[in-house]
């Protein structure tokens, strides 16, 4: 199996490098490869590259992640989430590729308590949201195989991460104001590139799982809860930290604005997921854990 990766320098396309390794040949390219285009802004040179390298399997981990200043530059930002996506669909569909593609709980408006069904009306609050669904529309309107993976939250244990921001700045402050109105499942990297793997192989078997899921770690958190995790298992791991449990202060969205609205109620459920591709989906703090293992250990 020929499989074409895009975004290969992303947090998921770093752990795709290493999950879709075993399943055949993989080239893997980023906005600045030298020997095949790679860069999502260059619509022909994209198609290029699929016509010549004429994969089985497309995987588009790249996308314009940055939210808040996807919102002052928005052209830049609907080519490279949704046209580039539509013309990486169309030339799937021309050589008869599978395409996975990854969305985003920010394509509805946050409203409710309830978790999201990928059969729920859409409704995205900023740039960045509605870009990335009119990626979704696209590719979906171009008939090609696909999957698309709505996921949040992700973080991995190469870059920085919200994890890490939380463990300096309660090293370094006595008090800390995390945000606990935005509820979701903070989703590893690496669960994601595995389930697609694994989800890749399931689609060679069984065409009819091709289609549009949530993918998500188990379990709800808020901002806060996230921090107050994070910090727990640093102090219960003997980091020295300034912070105490009782100053990480619990605050509204409205106590730190950004030019990008963001959802509040970002629950989604994966059980499409779990009964079409027979999978489970650990808890997010199984990862986090796993996670924060890594950056404590290799800190010392
Ligand atoms: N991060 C999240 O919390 C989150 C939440 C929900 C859904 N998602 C979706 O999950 C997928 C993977 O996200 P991620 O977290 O891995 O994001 P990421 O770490 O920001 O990776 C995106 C990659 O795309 C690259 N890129 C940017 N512009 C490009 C261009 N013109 N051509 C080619 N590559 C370009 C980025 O390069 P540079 O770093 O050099 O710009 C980066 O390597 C995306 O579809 C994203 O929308 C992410």
């Amino acid at each position: 199996m020929k499989i074409l990766l895009f975004g290969k320098g992303g947090q998921v396309g770093w752990e795709l490098q290493r999950s879709l390794a075993p399943l055949g040949e993989v080239i893997a390219l980023d906005f600045d490869s030298k020997e095949h285009c790679g860069d999502l802004t260059n619509l022909e040179g994209i198609a290029q590259t699929i016509r010549t390298i004429a994969p089985d399997v497309i995987v588009n981990a790249a996308a314009h992640t940055a939210v808040d200043k996807a919102e002052s530059e928005p052209e830049l930002v609907r080519t490279i989430n949704a046209l580039s996506p539509g013309v990486i669909a169309r030339e799937a569909k021309r050589n008869n590729a599978w395409l996975i593609h990854y969305s985003t709980d920010y394509v509805f408006d946050g409203s409710g308590d309830e978790p999201w069904q990928e059969t729920d009306p859409i409704g995205p609050l900023s740039v960045y949201g509605a870009t990335k669904l009119e990626g979704e529309q696209l590719i979906e309107q171009s008939g090609c195989k696909c999957l698309i993976f709505r996921t949040s939250w992700v973080y991995a244990a190469r870059g920085g991460n919200f994890a890490k921001t939380m463990l300096r700045l309660a090293q370094e402050r006595d008090k800390l104001s995390v945000i606990d109105d935005q509820i979701g499942a903070p989703t590893g990297a690496d669960l994601l590139a595995d389930i697609t793997a694994h989800a890749i192989r399931t689609a060679q078997q069984k065409p009819e799982v091709a289609g549009l899921y949530h993918l998500v770690a188990g379990g709800e958190t808020s901002w806060h809860g996230y921090a107050n995790f994070v910090i727990e298992f640093a102090r219960k791991t003997g980091v020295a930290l300034k912070v105490t449990p009782e100053a990480i202060q619990a605050v509204p969205t409205s106590a730190f604005p950004a030019p990008a609205k963001r959802p509040h109620n970002s629950r989604m459920s994966a059980e499409k997921l779990r009964r079409n591709f027979g999978v489970e989906l650990p808890h997010w703090q199984f990862g986090v854990t796993r996670m924060l293992t890594e950056i404590l250990e290799s800190g010392k």
